[in-house]
């Protein structure tokens, strides 16, 4: 599969086998999502734009790089991609953040949008839309639409995720191929429910406790 880069790293591997987990409680499961959050955006930031600048040292004077362009934007899937934005932010305190409100339809499994606000001049800006599960597709599907109808740049957004199914990576790539997935896991498979298996469960509810 092109497009998807599976994050492999010992200290993200460790912390989702904690998260998978479902002894691991809504404290610990909280934290370590923005633990893996944070260690995914710094793969995910690595081809930001550096221009130069040239700043005086207290010895001399001297050409060096800083980040190029209008701030990057983190766009959360609510509820659970909210989980991953302080790791990320922790990387990238000079974020904006937007938000994107979708449920899947208990019966259809299909998203529903009950909320958008995002910061100006989208189309000038690098966006990470984040969602810790990537299950059918259909919500990652969904807010880079809505991103787009507000004047995002297909090739400034990036998909970043915790676990992944095969068929929703498959989904996002048939619905916009250019789109890089970044993720901790490829996992195996959906379940009748369109859980992801072995997954970790429901993301959101693990996060708020609302099980
Ligand atoms: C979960 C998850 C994703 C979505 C993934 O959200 O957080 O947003 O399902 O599934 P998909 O790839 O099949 O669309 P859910 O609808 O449970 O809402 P919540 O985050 O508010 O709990
Ligand atoms: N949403 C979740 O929170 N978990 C899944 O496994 C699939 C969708």
């Amino acid at each position: 599969m092109k497009n998807i880069h599976v994050i492999e790293h010992p200290l993200i591997e460790h912390k989702l086998t904690i998260i998978r987990d479902k002894e691991t409680g809504t404290k610990d499961f909280r934290e370590i999502v923005n633990e893996i959050a944070r260690l995914l955006a710094y793969e995910v930031s690595r081809d930001l734009p550096l221009e130069d600048v040239v700043i005086e040292t207290p010895l001399v004077k001297s050409t060096e790089k800083k980040l190029a362009g209008k701030k990057v934007v983190v766009v959360p899937i609510l509820r659970a991609g909210l989980g991953m934005v302080d790791g990320i932010l922790d990387l990238i305190p000079a974020a904006r953040v937007g938000h994107v409100g979708l449920y899947r339809d208990e019966k259809t499994m299909k998203p529903v949008e009950y909320f958008v606000k995002m910061p100006n001049n989208l189309e000038d800006r690098q966006l990470y839309i984040v969602d810790p599960m990537l299950a059918t597709g259909g919500s990652a599907i969904a807010a880079i639409d809505s991103v787009l109808e507000r004047g995002a740049k297909i090739e400034n957004i990036k998909f970043i995720s915790i676990v992944a199914a095969p068929e929703g990576v498959e989904a996002l790539h048939d619905a916009h191929p250019e789109i890089e997935i970044y993720t901790a896991s490829l996992d195996e498979k959906l379940n009748d429910d369109a859980y992801i298996v072995p997954g970790l469960g429901d993301a959101g509810d693990r996060l708020y406790g609302t099980l």
